[in-house]
């Protein structure tokens, strides 16, 4: 069953998701985040709630978001330890998913390296909702909500918005991510930046409407947004051509660089950070940079995600 058939509770990619319903979560998260800053005690949206974070990559960022974001609206919150899990001992995931249902789960929030396997899970639960924290290099929807949330409150609208989502591009999640809620959202005109070896293979259909571009300096011409993204070793099957200072030198965003977009250009980064390879310190730190409000935007996203995987009116 592909994605988009199966129940709405579900959060597993931003792939066909309907503009309306984009815009629903980042005005949930948007309120949340002004109840938050006024210091209203938030609406308890998951009062009595459990639900399960089960990540079986490294996380920072994003585990403990959507940890702060279930505990700040009332939930009870089980950080699953993959490690010392009966998965370890040959469990299924899909029995581990149905015992812990049998303790009255009501969302899951997972992170694997598999491609698909987050949706394969939701297959599998009866009542409780999935949410995908990242699975391979096919998707983290939470992460493109908060991208379009971040663009959304610099920009207001999309349409007449260049994006240019720079570096790694092929194993990346959030760039797909990304890419399908820009283009949900309408977004102008949509770049891509990699090497040849980091580019999405010419079959990847996610990035046929997208400008495929070699040289870092075209790509950032004018551009309103810059989206930097990590190079991700762990998913490459041979070392990359060229070393990390030849990598800065090429695709690397620094000062020089940044002035060819727009001056009120914004420049996104998911972390985390590699410093002086994808991205030169003055540019992470500067006024331009987004990279700490990505982060904050990131639990008002994952609370809205959440209040809408249990069916609570936000
Ligand atoms: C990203 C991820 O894990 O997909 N990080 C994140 O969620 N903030 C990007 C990355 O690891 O490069």
């Amino acid at each position: 069953m592909p994605a988009a058939t199966l129940p709405p509770r579900h959060l597993l990619t931003l792939a066909g998701m309907p503009a309306a319903d984009i815009t629903a979560l980042l005005d949930g998260a948007t309120t949340l985040r002004a109840q938050t800053q006024a210091a209203e005690p938030l609406p308890q949206l998951l009062g009595g709630r459990t639900v399960f974070n089960l990540f079986f990559e490294p996380s920072t960022r994003t585990r403990s978001s959507f940890e702060l974001a279930a505990r700040r609206l009332g939930a009870m919150v089980i950080n699953f330890d993959a490690g010392s899990s009966s998965t370890s001992k040959g469990e299924s995931l899909e029995d581990t998913i149905a015992t812990l249902e049998a303790m009255d789960a009501d969302a899951f929030v997972v992170r694997h390296a598999a491609n698909g396997i987050v949706t394969r899970l939701a297959q599998a639960t009866r009542r409780a909702a999935m949410l995908n924290a990242g699975d391979g290099n096919n998707a983290h929807p939470t992460q493109g909500l908060l991208d379009l949330l971040t663009i959304r409150d610099h920009k207001g609208t999309f349409n007449a918005l260049t994006v240019a989502v720079c570096g790694d591009v092929r194993h990346s999640r959030v760039a797909r991510s990304a890419v399908h809620g820009l283009q949900a959202m309408g977004v102008g005109e949509l770049r891509l930046c990699a090497p040849a070896e980091l580019m999405p293979p010419p079959d990847d259909s996610d990035y046929a409407d997208c400008d495929l571009l070699d040289d870092m300096d075209a790509a950032l011409r004018d551009a309103d947004v810059i989206i930097m993204l990590r190079l991700q070793k762990e998913r490459m099957h041979a070392a990359l051509g060229l070393s990390s200072s030849q990598y800065f030198a090429r695709y690397g965003l620094d000062g020089r660089r940044l002035k060819l977009a727009r001056r009120d250009a914004i420049v996104l980064h998911p972390g985390p950070v590699n410093r002086g390879i994808e991205i030169a310190d003055a540019v992470a730190d500067g006024a331009q940079s987004m990279i700490l409000q990505q982060v904050r935007n990131g639990i008002h996203v994952r609370m809205a995600a959440l209040a809408r995987a249990v069916g609570a009116a936000l």
